[in-house]
């Protein structure tokens, strides 16, 4: 079968591979149709994610067709169409129990590498190095989807791929890194970055009853998205100064909440030699830059919310002067996604959530991938967000 494989730094091929198989009774194989290229993906593109294996298979957004089942499976039947979030749940331990599925304890299958890392493990994710779990990924026609009893939800009646693909990853992650700023009606919440995550913490930001909404961006196409799924103001970073506009916008105060999502590779904005030199830094090296962060930090509001679903993989500094000082609570964390699955899935299916507008690429062949992850990183042809469709 086709799959899209890291080989390296920037070298991502679509190679042919053998088709996964059943190895557990709680597994199901699926045949992708449709899946599509995360803002994560592109941190293993760029080589920031440690511990990633050359064939690796990529990808952790993808839903398709149930093609085989493990024995006594019963869940789900051949033919049925599930959505597979992106973490892996086992369901049966604390974590799990507590509904904190991106931490779930008992799914990463190197959970010593993960806790040598981090202190303890964290879930397993598909296609998303060997840190959690070496999982083959469902950039690819088929996929094995362990513990499949758990976390993937089958797509209801009526429901087009389009419609719920993105309830693997991006849809939850806006909405939980929205819902970290505790918005209770009226607040102003400021988020860094318009990708495709930005695009529904923006939306998610106007449904919980955020009064301004402030995004930080400066891609044309994706500063119009912005203001398409609920900005009320627009700063462009590479233009601008991004804390005293803030400042300015609130009237001196700050914002209540922010938003980081932009995660580890954030450009530095205007501002002479730093956004030189960080320009030089992004071609050359794979160190972690977190200009969006550090602003974000400086722009809340003391004792705001700092809330940051954009991924980091190491330490990186950051000022803990100003948490400590302005009295700041810090939120983050890979998505719970399966939290999320049924209230979102409610918000679709009535309307309320754009699902479609940020697709901007469509591919019916994953030959096209290693061209179409490069139009993503550079944001080319006003590229936003690509989708596979295999059927
Ligand atoms: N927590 C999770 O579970 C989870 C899930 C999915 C994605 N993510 C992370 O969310 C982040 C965003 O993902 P995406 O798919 O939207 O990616 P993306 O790369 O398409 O979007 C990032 C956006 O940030 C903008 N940007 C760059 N530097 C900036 C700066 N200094 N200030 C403001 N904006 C800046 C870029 O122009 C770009 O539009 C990534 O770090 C990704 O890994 C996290
Ligand atoms: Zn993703
Ligand atoms: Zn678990």
């Amino acid at each position: 079968m086709k799959a899209l494989c890291w080989h390296g730094r920037n070298d991502i091929r679509c190679d042919t591979v053998p088709v996964p198989v059943i190895e557990d009774s709680r597994d199901v194989i699926i045949k992708v149709t449709s899946c599509a290229i995360c803002g994560s993906d592109l941190h293993l593109m760029d080589g920031q994610m440690p511990t990633m294996k050359s064939g690796d298979v990529l990808g952790h957004e993808f839903m398709g067709e149930v093609v085989e089942v493990g024995s006594g499976f019963t869940k789900f039947k051949k033919g049925d169409r599930i959505v597979v979030p992106f973490n892996i749940n086992c369901g049966a331990c604390r974590q799990c129990k507590l509904g904190n599925y991106s931490v779930c304890e008992r799914s990463n299958r190197n959970a010593e590498m993960a806790a040598a890392q981090f202190g303890y493990t964290t879930a397993g994710l598909f296609g998303y190095s060997h840190l959690t779990g070496g999982y083959a990924g469902g950039q690819a026609e088929y996929v094995r989807v362990p513990m499949a009893d758990v976390a993937p939800m089958k797509v209801p009646e009526g429901m087009d791929d389009e419609s719920v693909l993105f309830l693997t990853d991006i849809l939850p992650t806006g909405w939980q890194g929205a819902e970290h700023c505790e918005i209770q009606g009226g607040e102003t919440i400021a988020v860094w970055g318009a990708g495709p995550v930005g695009i529904f913490a923006i939306q998610s930001a106007k449904i919980m009853g955020a009064e301004l909404i402030i995004a930080i961006e400066t891609v044309p196409e994706r500063i119009a998205l912005a203001r398409k799924a609920g900005a009320t103001d627009i700063i462009d970073f590479m233009n601008e100064d991004v804390f005293e506009r803030v400042k300015e916008i609130t009237k001196g105060q700050g914002a209540d909440g922010v938003i980081d999502c932009v995660g580890m590779e954030a450009s530095a904005g205007h501002g002479g030699l730093t956004g030189v030199l960080s320009a030089v830094q992004e071609k050359l090296t794979a160190t972690e830059r977190p200009y969006a962060l550090a602003e974000a930090i400086k722009a809340v509001r003391p004792c705001g919310i700092v809330s940051v679903p954009g991924v980091y993989g190491g330490p990186i500094p950051v000022n803990m002067g100003s948490i400590v000082q302005k009295g700041l609570t810090l939120k983050s964390g890979q998505t719970h996604v399966k939290r999320y699955l049924e209230p979102l899935t409610k918000l679709i299916q009535e309307g309320k959530i754009d699902m479609t507008s940020l697709i901007t690429h469509r591919s019916h062949d994953l030959a096209d991938g290693p061209d179409l992850y490069k139009a993503f990183r550079d944001k080319k042809d006003g590229c936003v967000k690509v989708v596979f469709h295999l059927n």
